[in-house]
């Protein structure tokens, strides 16, 4: 599968612009965004000058520890906060309110409204926001509903569902609406350890099927480097970028084995070890690493 996994977007750019070759640009730009929460006492700094560009089909994870701004970051993609410094583009037009191209996935998979079934949950936000008429809306629901192998659950309601099952709900609504961009805030967090991996291999196949462009929050190491091919190291409060690191090698076949294990470590000293000196490649051992703070 990692032969599979692998995208090729990012560093093809990279070396393109290394050679000073004109690029396509990136789906998803943030550039030096910082974003603030204001209350009438104080200013909280959540990021600071954060960059970082998403290609088609990548599986980005954004990787830090509680409080570095992940979720401010995301709130601010999907468009519910401007920052206060730096600009957020999607396909080249600027960020200024929420819309259909970004759909997020929380971890309350509860907020599927109880009263109405499955597939009247994934028909909703088609019908809701006018993107398709119900017959077509049903159409696609179906068609999403077995990409997530929830077809035999169509008309249940979701109280008679499991955790994972719900999860999985809550991503066939998100990719019926077949957005840009689908953004996930860590949304397997709440899920017991087994059902959890069990999501992140449904996951990984869903996109291999699908190939949609997805941004994963997680505070999880070992999440990052099974579901993302490519992660984002933010360091703590205010979140700043640490790194960015490849890692479209790593499958939930690699959990435990030695490599996967060492690149494990290795994040955490970059993310935990506040004294370090500045990271540079040959300190990291990655080798493909991109960039470096
Ligand atoms: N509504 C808010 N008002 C004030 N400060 C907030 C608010 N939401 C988050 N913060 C602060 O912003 C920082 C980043 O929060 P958040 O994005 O939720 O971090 P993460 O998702 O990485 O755990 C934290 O210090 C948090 O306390
Ligand atoms: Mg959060």
């Amino acid at each position: 599968m990692n032969a599979v996994l692998q995208s090729h977007t990012a560093s093809d750019r990279l070396n393109a612009q290394q050679a000073n070759q004109p690029t396509a640009e990136a789906l998803l730009q943030v550039q030096g965004v910082s974003l603030e929460y204001r209350t009438p006492e104080r200013v909280v700094r959540a990021t600071h000058q954060v960059s970082f560009e998403i290609d088609p089909a990548d599986r980005f994870v954004l990787l830090g520890p509680s409080g570095c701004g992940k979720s401010t970051l995301l709130k601010a993609v999907a468009g519910f906060i401007q920052p206060s410094e730096g600009q957020i583009r999607l396909a080249g037009q600027p960020v200024k309110e929420p819309g259909p191209d970004r759909i997020v996935v929380f971890q309350e998979f509860d907020q599927l409204p109880p009263w109405k079934t499955v597939i009247e949950n994934v028909m909703f936000p088609l019908l809701a926001s006018r993107t398709l008429k119900r017959r077509d809306a049903e159409e696609r629901a179906r068609h999403y509903l077995e990409k997530v192998g929830l077809s035999a659950f169509a008309d249940a309601y979701p109280h008679t569902l499991s955790g994972g099952m719900k999860a999985r709900v809550a991503i066939a609504r998100a990719l019926a609406m077949q957005p840009k961009i689908l953004l996930m805030d860590e949304p397997f967090a709440a899920l017991d350890a087994l059902t959890r991996r069990k999501m992140q291999e449904e996951l990984l196949e869903l996109w291999e099927g699908v190939r949609f462009t997805l941004l994963f929050v997680t505070h999880s190491i070992e999440e990052a480097l099974v579901v993302g091919n490519r992660i984002l190291l933010l360091s703590p409060h205010p979140g700043r970028v640490r790194a960015e690191i490849n890692s479209h090698q790593y499958d939930l076949k690699s959990l435990g084995g030695v490599d996967f294990q060492a690149s494990a470590q290795r994040i955490h000293r970059l993310l935990f070890d506040e004294g370090e000196a500045p990271a540079v490649e040959h300190d990291l051992r990655f080798q493909d690493i991109r960039i470096a703070y």
